[in-house]
């Protein structure tokens, strides 16, 4: 069996339904954020602040590179590995891709003032810039586009009725 990939913007809750779909389906999970701060020994924030956004990304893309010959995984990706169209081989070839949208709304209401995302620190019109750029990317690669803005329990109903 391939891997089962999440993915999409910040708060759309990939990592919540990866958990869910790793307990339902008895497959082992990766995060990629946790990964690169594991192999990295330090938080994302400390990475973008440190040595910028551009080496977060190459990080991403060895990541994904590297998983892309693994199978059997729940893979939850960080928000902008998948917005990022030098990935998209790596994900196609890693297996099936879910997008989760919950609307611009509800992620707003989900990010805004987050303090633990770097990205987030440009206020509600760079969160409402990054959004639009964003979704047309996103669906490109997505194999489905599944609505998370009500509970995660619908979520993971919908994802598994998919799969
Ligand atoms: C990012 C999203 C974050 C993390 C980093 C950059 C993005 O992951 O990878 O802060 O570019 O959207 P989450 O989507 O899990 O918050």
């Amino acid at each position: 069996m391939k891997n089962i990939i999440i993915c999409g913007f910040m708060g759309s809750g990939k990592t919540t339904l990866a958990k869910g779909l790793s307990e339902a389906l008895g497959m082992p999970l990766i995060d990629t954020d946790e990964e690169i701060v594991k192999r990295q020994g330090r938080a994302i924030s400390e990475i973008f602040a440190t040595d910028g956004e551009a080496y977060f990304r190459h990080l991403e893309t060895e990541l994904i590179k590297e998983l892309s010959e693994k199978e059997g995984y729940i893979i939850s990706l960080g928000g902008g590995l998948a917005a990022n169209e030098a990935n998209h081989p790596y994900l196609k070839a890693a297996g099936t891709l879910i997008l989760l949208d919950c609307g611009i709304e509800e992620t707003l209401r989900r990010i805004s003032g987050d303090k633990t995302r770097p990205l987030t620190a440009g206020g509600k019109e760079d969160i409402i810039a990054r959004y639009n750029y964003r979704k047309p990317i996103y669906e490109s690669v997505a194999d489905i586009v599944i609505d998370s803005a009500s509970s995660p329990k619908k979520t993971l109903a919908l994802a598994l009725e998919f799969l």
